[in-house]
């Protein structure tokens, strides 16, 4: 088990950026350094954590958490859809196929909660009884599991904007995408959102809900980015899930309501994370691996960057030869 004091050991060694421009035309995300090259994508993930659409600080083993455990997701649901997993060449890289992405975030909710404008349980506390076109019945109190998962999707945002929410009605009147692929959308969004809940609950852990990115390759339906991480999913501590309490968050919900504390909302200069909160952070992205995988967290070789560019250097030589 990684201690405390090695997680604050390893805070001055986190990875922040990466700038490898032989790998091919470079774009940063919020969390991941990309490059593409020839229909593939080398997706390095970062110890960057963002939170309010903006990078808020570092978390030592963020990035090989996320990626592996990413990489691990993708394997416990390739027979229920394809994904853009190619190769796992450095703990903090992951080699994909090119999508073609589609204009739309496929969000799968199991429960009733959250705080925000566009979360269920405020437009449900504020008498909308068809949240995102989808009828619920009265009584439901937060925190509750809905009757059965719903599909909630969103518009994808260009760099800097927000996602909007978006009906099923309107996604297929504006041509986002054709009747009969938005059938095979949602059926494969449902089938993984079940398969990852009967997993989390394996380990103790309630999958609440998620957002999947897919994509076309070679006109296929392909699930892209990442999956079922706590960056992209809720997760709660299943043990602390009662009626009337508030559950323990292991997903960034953690992180938010830290900020929400401080006054932060996410207006203005974002305030500083203590070097004892960025450790506890990292223990709990370390934590949900662990139960998820029942493996533990061995962190990859130092320094992360070095390591990385000779993995990458490694493996390009490989394909040539
Ligand atoms: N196989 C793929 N083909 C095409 N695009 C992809 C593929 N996999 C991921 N992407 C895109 O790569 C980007 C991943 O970057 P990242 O998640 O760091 O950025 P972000 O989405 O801006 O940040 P955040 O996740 O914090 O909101 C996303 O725009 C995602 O849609
Ligand atoms: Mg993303």
């Amino acid at each position: 088990m990684i201690t405390h004091d090695q997680l604050l050991q390893a805070i001055p060694h986190c990875l922040d950026k990466t700038n490898f421009p032989w790998l091919g035309e470079r774009i940063e995300g919020k969390v991941r350094d990309i490059y593409r090259h020839d229909g593939q994508r080398v997706l390095i993930t970062t110890d960057r954590i963002s939170a309010f659409d903006r990078v808020l600080g570092l978390i030592p083993h963020k990035g090989q958490v996320l990626n592996q455990l990413s990489a691990w997701w993708f394997e416990q649901t390739a027979d229920l859809a394809r994904n853009h997993l190619i190769a796992l060449p450095d703990p903090n890289v992951i080699i994909a196929h090119e999508a073609e992405p589609l204009p739309i975030e496929i969000v799968v909710r199991g429960y009733i909660t959250g705080v925000t404008k566009t979360s269920l349980w405020y437009l449900y506390e504020q008498g909308e009884r068809q949240p995102y076109g989808v009828p619920l019945p009265d009584g439901l109190q937060k925190n509750d599991p809905l009757p059965q998962p719903i599909i909630t999707p969103t518009t994808k945002a260009e760099k800097g904007g927000h996602d909007r929410p978006v009906t099923p009605d309107e996604i297929l009147r504006q041509g986002l995408v054709s009747v009969d692929l938005w059938e095979e959308i949602k059926e494969t969004a449902v089938s993984l959102f079940q398969r990852g809940q009967e997993i989390a609950s394996q380990s103790g852990l309630v999958l609440v809900d998620t957002k999947y990115e897919m994509g076309l390759v070679e006109g296929q339906l392909t699930l892209i980015d990442e999956i079922h991480t706590p960056d992209s999913s809720r997760y709660w501590l299943a043990d602390s899930v009662r009626p009337g309490q508030e559950p323990e968050n292991f997903d960034k919900e953690f992180l938010r309501k830290w900020y929400a504390a401080q006054g932060y909302r996410g207006d203005g200069p974002p305030p500083t994370m203590p070097d004892d909160f960025v450790a506890m952070v990292a223990a709990r992205y370390i934590s949900t691996y662990e139960r998820l995988t029942g493996e533990s967290f061995i962190p990859g070789e130092q320094p992360i960057l070095e390591r990385i560019e000779k993995n990458l250097t490694q493996r390009s030589k490989e394909s040539k030869e």
